[in-house]
């Protein structure tokens, strides 16, 4: 029963998986880090948790999984810098003026990329920057920046750590369609640039049986055009509770999964969100889907662990 680790390694990607400061004992620690090589942290670096107060930061539980991560021989894939979603309230309710807004998020890439130096192997810099026709997200960056905050932060992260290789990263955007589309032309244009982006990073979180067909094509021209890639958030969601028929559906759909990003030489490794069932984001946030993950509630391996195993 080689571990999964282990054969990601000899195809040459990594195997991930998001972990949450709650999570590195026991179990869930023992089946972590000795399956996967790569860890994000599900929360702990994101901006509401590094500076709940302006000014006052709090790496503590970032600075846990890298610990771990250490410990264990696993990479970092720091997540994320820029995002629409867990901001801290003194940010959202501040009512900053534009060059404020510019400052503060310049600031933040800096003193994170500075604090995580030589820790960090990926960052996703920028976060779900698109609408789902293609159009930028009206966040508080578009909207008091504009499109000029990607370029931005990435510039300011790889001044921080030249060496961290930078990442876009989004849903919805693993088959070729608008939203895609919108991140191809973008990331197109940051290259023409010269703004340092190194890769893009597609989350995956797919219903059951909609992995889009044409994923490792819409992989392939990303790669064509000089960027690495990775799939970054992975899970497949169902009704619950799930039935047997689902579970082998699930099992094929993780294989197609794996053998998309090992049909893209540029394709660096697979991270899923969550390992196990049991602490999945899927059930809180999708009611009534769940089942998501490679192994179940009782941190027992289903068939889509060993569709990972199997295709590796
Ligand atoms: C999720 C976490 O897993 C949850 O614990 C949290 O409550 C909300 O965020 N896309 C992302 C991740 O980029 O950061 C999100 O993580 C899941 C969707």
């Amino acid at each position: 029963d080689t571990p999964l680790r282990t054969l990601a390694e000899a195809k040459g990607v990594y195997m991930g998986t998001a972990l949450t400061a709650g999570e590195l004992t026991g179990t869930s620690a023992s089946i972590a880090s000795t399956q996967f090589d790569e860890v994000t942290p599900g929360n702990e670096m994101k901006w509401d948790t590094v500076e709940p107060t302006r000014g006052t930061y709090n790496w503590g539980p970032g600075d846990q999984i890298v610990g771990f991560a250490q410990q264990h021989g696993m990479q970092v894939r720091g997540h994320n810098l820029v995002w629409h979603s867990q901001l801290p309230g003194w940010l959202t309710s501040g009512s900053f003026t534009n060059t404020q807004v510019h400052d503060l998020m310049v600031k933040h890439v800096t003193d994170e990329v500075t604090h995580y130096k030589g820790e960090v192997v990926h960052w996703d810099v920028v976060n779900e920057p698109f609408n789902e026709d293609g159009s930028y997200r009206s966040d508080l960056w578009y909207n008091q920046i504009g499109p000029s905050y990607i370029a931005d932060a990435l510039t300011a992260a790889h001044a921080a750590d030249p060496a961290a290789k930078l990442y876009l990263n989004d849903y919805n955007t693993e088959g070729e369609n608008a939203k895609s589309n919108a991140m191809y032309t973008l990331v197109k244009s940051l290259k023409q640039q010269g703004v340092p982006i190194d890769g893009v990073g597609f989350q995956a979180h797919f219903i059951l049986g909609q992995v889009p067909s044409d994923f490792e094509a819409n992989l392939q021209r990303f790669a064509d055009l000089g960027v690495d890639v990775a799939v970054t958030e992975l899970d497949v969601r169902m009704a619950t509770p799930a039935s047997a028929a689902n579970l082998q559906q699930q099992a094929a759909d993780y294989t197609k999964v794996v053998n998309d990003c090992l049909g893209v030489t540029r394709c660096q490794g697979i991270t899923v969100w969550g390992f196990n069932d049991a602490t999945s984001w899927v059930p809180s946030t999708f009611p009534g889907q769940g089942a998501a993950t490679p192994y179940d509630t009782n941190y027992q391996p289903k068939p889509a662990y060993y569709a990972i195993q199997t295709a590796l």
